[in-house]
């Protein structure tokens, strides 16, 4: 199995309703180790950054008044398999359809306010990383 590195974002809702340490667990019962972690607020230039591959598409603008709408709670995670355990314990992007036990289901109320951002590949994860930490603020363990 794979080593891999990985971005999670836990979104504005989720900071406003104090569970990041709820989240926190949940990486590290899955065996995933937060090797770097920075606490944001989001310029509109920056999520229109960080969102570039979805502009255009109806839910775009919404999306990035989303994430601008608060502080987010930046981390990088890695283990074995980050990239889809991560997306594992997220959970489906609308909560409605995420598996019981993930953080989606338990945690988010809509898909416009869905708790936690994930990568989604090896590619994107290592383009996602550069946006928030430079190569100094992590700390492979
Ligand atoms: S796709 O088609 O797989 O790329 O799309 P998906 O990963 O499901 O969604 C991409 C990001 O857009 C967010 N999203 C939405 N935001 C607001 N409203 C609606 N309707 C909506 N649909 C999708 C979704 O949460 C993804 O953001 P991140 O931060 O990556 O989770």
């Amino acid at each position: 199995m794979a080593v891999e590195r990985t971005l999670s974002i836990i979104k504005p809702d989720a900071v406003a309703k104090n569970i990041i340490g709820q989240i926190y667990s949940r990486f590290e019962q899955a065996g995933l180790k937060i090797i770097a972690a920075r606490m944001a607020h989001l310029s509109k230039r920056e999520a229109e950054t960080f969102y570039a591959v979805h502009r255009g598409r109806p839910f775009f603008n919404d999306l990035v008044e989303f994430m601008i709408s608060g502080p987010v709670m930046v981390q990088v995670l890695e283990g074995e398999n980050a990239i889809s355990k991560n997306r594992e314990l997220m959970g489906a992007t609308d909560p409605k359809k995420a598996e019981k036990g993930t953080i989606r289901a338990d945690f988010a109320e809509s898909i416009d306010a869905n708790a936690v951002h994930g990568s989604d590949a090896a590619e994107t994860a290592a383009v996602e990383i550069v946006c928030f930490f430079p190569t100094l603020d992590v700390y492979s363990r």
